[in-house]
């Protein structure tokens, strides 16, 4: 891997050599340990402790004997624990709780310390402001996967790992992965992309970036996740070999590149068995395949009961919301009645004690109160916001605005007052809180937690400080007259666009709701000079595109987001986003008419569903492993924008493409007249003259106008083949690969013969 200094923060392009005419197994542990050693490389943000965690089987040699110390009832300490939100599930707190997700005992007597639970993969979460305190909010998930940064990511990951730890949290439900099936679905925001290799590499390195500071991070939600509708219920049907060519393979990229100390186990259902009682896919997928040696921990509320020992659930969570506490008594009078319990247990313990020891929990206590310096985190939310921001659009070169613009019109989105944040547990706010909460009405007790919320920085402030003597006027947009009026008087509108999403709901389509699009066409068919700013946390329709000047996607861009957003508008930031999900020409192109319920089930956040409803199934076999620009080749659809996509205020140009092996190498000139970075992107195209589309390796480079770099990467080869027979499975024959500025926008292809090869994981 080639880490490179940009100014201010590191970037890095995902390159890693593979050594030529080895075996594949050879080859495989070569990969293994070079990922693993280029990741350490990586430079960390002072936030980060430089102490690595002490090695697994250390971890495991201490585990075991712990666990031969143990007590019977202490065999149950540590297999159960509460949510830590009284106002959703009362409990009474223990003494080193801290509120948050969920709580763990420990067990003082042996020096074994309580697991204390926050959420999520974008920051210490705010829980309604229950604790009083504030953390510093990363972008979405979808966000930070448009930087196509590793290093980023894992900047970000021990930038968020330092402030919950300096909380007294030392576990954090991070590492969102679950695959973008449905750009539908409610959680796209918090989760990383449609593609395996992109989604694996990006947390893995958020997770390592995580567990630098002594805690645990999950990855999650294992698996096939696909949709909120009906969460806890929904059936999914898939094949063993397109689950482990997709989502499976995101998470098992992950989790070599970040080793997390834990995998939460998902709500949904896989062939009739709920994922958290699911022996494929906690025993024999993630354990016996992969050889890991974390505990899974389940979702909260997503336990069935105490047979989910047996079948690879190691702790259970959030035990209020299941039917009954199954890990405790149950599981000791199972133990004491059946053998397979009682060496279940003891491998449970030990478990949950190696990701202690591993992670250094017991030796590096996490303190609360500790002092965050909320300053510098506040700079790695921004840069992260800078980098994910995509440029659509932008006819004229109409972008950058100059900073002598005269007339600015700033329109809708709430642009006075902050930027969007996507809901649910993972919602995180600074100590003020919310700058803006909109209810999305109910009742119950969840209700406050997915009402919609903005962070306190408004881009309306920041595009004035960009340009302190033009004249900047606002209006909300709630008129479509008056922002037409204010757009006719000014040289340049700026239109800010939100398209709000939360965990527990899904989305019937891709349209920008509240009249917003009739707002943007009124607005463009009165100023040519119409810039839309999108805040979304999923892919968004675009009817009016053709009439306006310029689109920048700006996700849900985090605690400094309208900064973000102004420097890219005025170009103190070249935009260097690259889409990590397709945005479809038509939800008719998608590979479902509408999410499987969501039509037909009334579900609340909770994701219960009333027990008369009949059996709901989501049939994800129709897709197979071809998600997002995978479908749209194999059927030939163009997207509106899609997967990769990205514009510049320079211009590159890849080219050379070679390929030797599981090698590639390729150069990228800055061909444009400022400095700015690219997301080289290498697919594979065909195999034996069959189209197969794949994203076989990436690399985000930045160049000086004029200057070019020569990029080798490693191609994983599980990319490159078929999950068959319990193993994988290289054909022999040709294979063709491109370069693509995208997933459409594709150069000459190169072909190189490969020889058959079968391994195992
Ligand atoms: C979510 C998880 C979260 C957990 C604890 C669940 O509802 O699915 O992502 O970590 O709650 O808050």
């Amino acid at each position: 891997m080639r880490v490179e200094a940009d100014a201010g923060l590191p970037v890095s392009a995902f390159a890693v050599m593979i050594p030529r005419n080895k075996d594949m197994e050879t080859m495989m542990k070569v990969r293994n340990a070079l990922i693993c050693s280029a990741a350490a490389a990586i430079l960390l943000p002072q936030a980060a402790l430089a102490k690595p965690a002490a090695g697994t089987a250390d971890a495991e040699a201490r585990a075991a004997a712990t666990v031969k110390a143990m007590t019977a009832e202490e065999k149950t300490v540590l297999t159960h624990g509460i949510m830590a939100i009284p106002a959703f599930a009362p409990v009474a707190l223990p003494a080193d709780a801290v509120p948050g997700a969920g709580y763990v005992a420990g067990i003082p007597r042996l020096n074994v310390p309580s697991l204390r639970e926050s959420d999520a993969s974008l920051g210490v979460s705010w829980v309604m402001g229950m604790r009083k305190d504030g953390a510093t909010a990363l972008p979405a998930g979808v966000a930070m996967a448009a930087t196509w940064n590793p290093a980023l990511l894992r900047q970000g990951g021990a930038m968020i790992g330092s402030e919950a730890r300096a909380k007294g949290f030392n576990v954090l439900l991070a590492g969102g992965t679950n695959l973008m099936r449905d750009p539908r679905n409610g959680r796209t925001f918090e989760y990383l992309s449609e593609d395996p290799l992109l989604s694996g590499v990006l947390v893995g390195n958020a997770i390592a970036g995580i567990q630098s500071n002594h805690i645990i991070s999950t990855i999650k939600h294992f698996a096939l996740n696909g949709q909120e509708t009906a969460r806890k219920t929904v059936d999914v049907q898939i094949s063993d070999a397109a689950a482990r060519e997709s989502d499976l393979l995101a998470f098992q990229i992950g989790i070599e590149i970040g080793q997390p100390g834990s995998v939460m186990c998902s709500y949904n259902r896989l062939h009739g068995q709920q994922a958290c009682d699911s022996d494929y896919l906690l025993n024999t997928v993630l354990k016996r395949d992969w050889g890991w040696k974390g505990f899974v921990m389940s979702d909260w509320g997503a336990v069935p009961g105490v047979q989910a020992a047996l079948h690879g659930l190691d702790q259970q969570s959030g035990e209020q919301l299941d039917p009954a506490v199954f890990f405790t008594d149950k599981l000791s009078a199972a133990a004491k009645a059946d053998p397979a319990y009682a060496a279940r247990l003891d491998d449970m313990n030990k478990r949950v004690l190696t990701a202690i020891y591993a992670g250094g929990l017991d030796k590096n206590p996490a303190t609360p109160g500790t002092p965050i310096d909320f300053k510098a985190n506040g700079a790695v939310a921004l840069e992260t916001a800078k980098q994910a921001i995509v440029l659509l659009r932008n006819e004229r070169n109409v972008l950058p605005l100059a900073r002598t613009a005269k007339r600015i019109a700033v329109i809708g989105g709430y642009a006075d007052t902050g930027v969007l944040s996507g809901a649910g547990s993972s919602q995180v706010h600074d100590e003020k809180g919310p700058a803006l909460t909109i209810s999305n009405g109910g009742d119950g007790p969840f209700a406050a937690l997915i009402s919609q919320q903005y962070h306190r920085s408004p881009p309306l402030a920041a595009i004035k400080a960009m340009a302190p003597q033009a004249d900047v006027r606002f209006r909300t947009g709630n008129y479509v007259s008056e922002a037409v009026t204010q757009a006719k008087q000014a040289d340049v509108a700026i239109v800010f666009a939100t398209k709000w999403a939360t965990e527990g709901i899904d989305q019937p389509d891709l349209s920008l709701p509240n009249g917003q699009d009739a707002l943007i066409a009124a607005v463009a068919a009165a100023n040519p000079n119409t810039i839309v700013v999108l805040e979304s946390g999923n892919p968004v329709a675009m009817p009016w595109l053709g009439q306006t000047a310029a689109v920048i996607e700006a996700w849900y861009p985090g605690a400094r987001g309208g900064e973000a957003i102004a420097s890219v508008l005025f170009g103190e930031t070249n935009p260097s986003g690259h889409l990590p999900i397709t945005f479809p020409a038509s939800t008719g192109d998608l590979p479902r008419a509408s999410i499987d319920g969501f039509d037909t089930t009334e579900t609340s956040f909770s994701g219960d569903v009333p027990a008369n409803a009949a059996p709901l199934h989501a049939n994800y076999d129709i897709e197979g492993s071809d998600v997002g620009y995978r479908w749209n080749a194999r059927q030939g659809h163009k997207a509106l924008f899609p997967f990769g996509f990205g514009l510049s205020y320079t211009s590159f140009e890849s080219s050379g493409l070679k390929v030797s092996g599981t090698s590639a190498s390729f150069s990228v000139k800055n061909t444009g007249s400022r400095e700015g970075a690219t997301v080289a992107q290498v697919y594979l195209v065909s195999r034996n003259g069959q189209a197969k589309q794949r994203l076989v390796g990436f690399s985000r480079v930045n160049l000086a106008p004029g200057a070019a770099q020569k990029v080798t990467l490693a191609i994983d080869p599980r990319l490159l083949a078929d999950w068959k027979d319990g193993g994988w499975s290289i054909p022999a024959g040709s294979y063709a690969f491109a370069l693509g500025d995208n997933a459409e926008k594709l150069g000459p292809t190169v072909t190189v013969r490969m020889a058959a090869k079968a391994w195992k994981d």
